[in-house]
């Protein structure tokens, strides 16, 4: 039963309602916060406390997250009284097109770009994600070891296939991936995160001005070409180019890393991996890696717009609630034993894609992507291994998306 101790009457004790987010425990990081997972075992949501003093709940348990999620009276839209601050004074505001909206104008926008990320459409561009992950161990291993493996593996690929993607120089890769590093940090000034947008939003803005003029086959000229029949501002066209590119590189290559630091800590789970010819396996890797890592964990944050009663209490319109689904994904009502990495348990039902209309735009090619580096990094280079001790990995706790700085290997 719900045990509401921090939520009602513990309300009037300040000191009661605990701090969101909370520190992971460093020996374990590849664990939501200790703290979240007591939260999960008390209620399904809690009070908790903001860098700004306000007192959002936070949904830790998965089915209150999925009914939350897919409810039409939970909003997107930042604008929206009691939407939750961003994750720390720092962070800045600012609105990412269509994943800040609600239905219809959401559901509108997002039609808008869907048919790229399609299975068939992504499954057609398989065998070139191939070529670009054995383009780079080649390179890897024709090089000296050790190598930063985010530096020379896991940003160049997702980063590559959307530029592809969208029709985006891959040259510039330097100059956006920077700005969006600045973008998804937590600890940068409002200044620097707003500075670093705009730089990049000035630069697909010129971008999208070339294909009104000249169109080409990819995503920015269709989305340019919505300009010019009048269906996007050049504003509204520029804000959806950015999520894109924002959104199809930093996620996933934080997976790639973080994934294989994680498969190297569970030597026995990657030799299932460098062992197997059967592309089920792989599949199902991918899915228990998203499920076990959760990368974006600072929740899916919301505002309600009408009382919604649920988990033994009432959220009043104007509240806000964080969906925090890595503790989501660790709730053992759906997932048995969920603290163990098992890469062939059923994780398709996990909520690291979010759920209801926002769920990620981009998972097919994500999976596919993750898929093909999976099912080829650890067999290429079966002597893949750590070069240097877990405790001198920098863990990004300071960004939106979490992974790893630097991953020093060699082989
Ligand atoms: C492993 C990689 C990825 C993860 C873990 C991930 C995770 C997520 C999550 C959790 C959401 C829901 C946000 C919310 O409800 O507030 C989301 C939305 C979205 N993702 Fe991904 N994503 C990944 C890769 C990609 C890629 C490759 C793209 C390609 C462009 C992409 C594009 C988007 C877009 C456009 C949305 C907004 C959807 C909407 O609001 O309707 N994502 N993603």
């Amino acid at each position: 039963m719900a045990d509401t101790t921090l939520t009602g009457p513990a309300r009037e004790a300040p000191d009661a309602v605990p701090q969101f987010p909370m520190p992971r425990e460093s020996r374990c990081p590849f664990d939501p916060p200790p703290a979240l997972k007591e939260l999960q075992e008390q209620a399904p949501l809690t009070r908790v406390r903001l860098w700004d003093g306000s007192e959002p709940w936070l949904v830790t348990r998965y089915a209150e997250q999925r009914a939350l999620l897919g409810d039409e009276r939970v909003s997107a839209d930042t604008d929206q009284p009691g939407y939750p601050t961003k994750a720390s004074p720092e962070a800045g505001e600012g609105k990412l097109s269509f994943i800040m909206m609600d239905d219809p104008e959401h559901a509108r926008l997002r039609r808008m770009v869907t048919a790229p990320f399609a299975v068939k459409k992504v499954e057609a561009l398989r065998p070139a994600v191939q070529r670009i992950v054995d383009g780079l161990i080649d390179d890897m291993l024709a090089g000296p070891a050790p190598v930063d493996l985010v530096d020379v593996f896991a940003l160049p690929i997702p980063s590559l296939v959307i530029c592809e993607l969208l029709g985006v120089p891959y040259e510039e890769h330097e100059f956006f991936q920077e700005n969006t590093k600045t973008m998804v940090r937590t600890t940068a000034t409002p200044e620097e995160r707003g500075a670093a947008s705009r730089e990049v939003a000035g630069y697909l803005a010129g971008l999208l001005g070339k294909r009104i003029a000249e169109p080409k086959d990819d995503l920015l000229s269709s989305i340019a070409a919505r300009i010019t029949a009048g269906e996007l501002t050049h504003q509204q066209a520029t804000e959806m180019a950015l999520l894109l590119l924002i959104a199809g590189h930093e996620t996933t290559a934080n997976m790639i890393a973080l994934g294989t630091l994680a498969l190297l800590r569970h030597p026995d789970q990657l030799a299932l991996l460098r062992e197997t010819d059967d592309p089920k396996l792989v599949a199902s890797a991918v899915e228990e890696l998203l499920r076990y890592l959760h990368i974006t964990h600072l929740g899916r944050r919301r505002a309600v717009t009408e009382d919604i009663e649920i988990g033994g209490q009432v959220i009043k319109a104007g509240e806000g609630v964080i969906m925090v689904n890595e503790i989501g994904n660790r709730d053992p009502e759906v997932f048995a034993d969920p603290d163990r990495l098992d890469l062939t348990r059923d994780a398709r039902r996990h909520v690291a894609f979010g759920f209801g209309v926002h769920q990620c735009l981009g998972q097919p090619l994500a999976r596919m992507e993750l898929q093909v580096v999976y099912g080829t990094l650890y067999k290429r280079i079966p002597t893949l291994k750590l070069a240097c001790a877990l405790e001198d990995i920098r863990f990004k706790t300071d960004a939106f998306i979490y992974g790893v700085h630097e991953l020093p290997v060699s082989w």
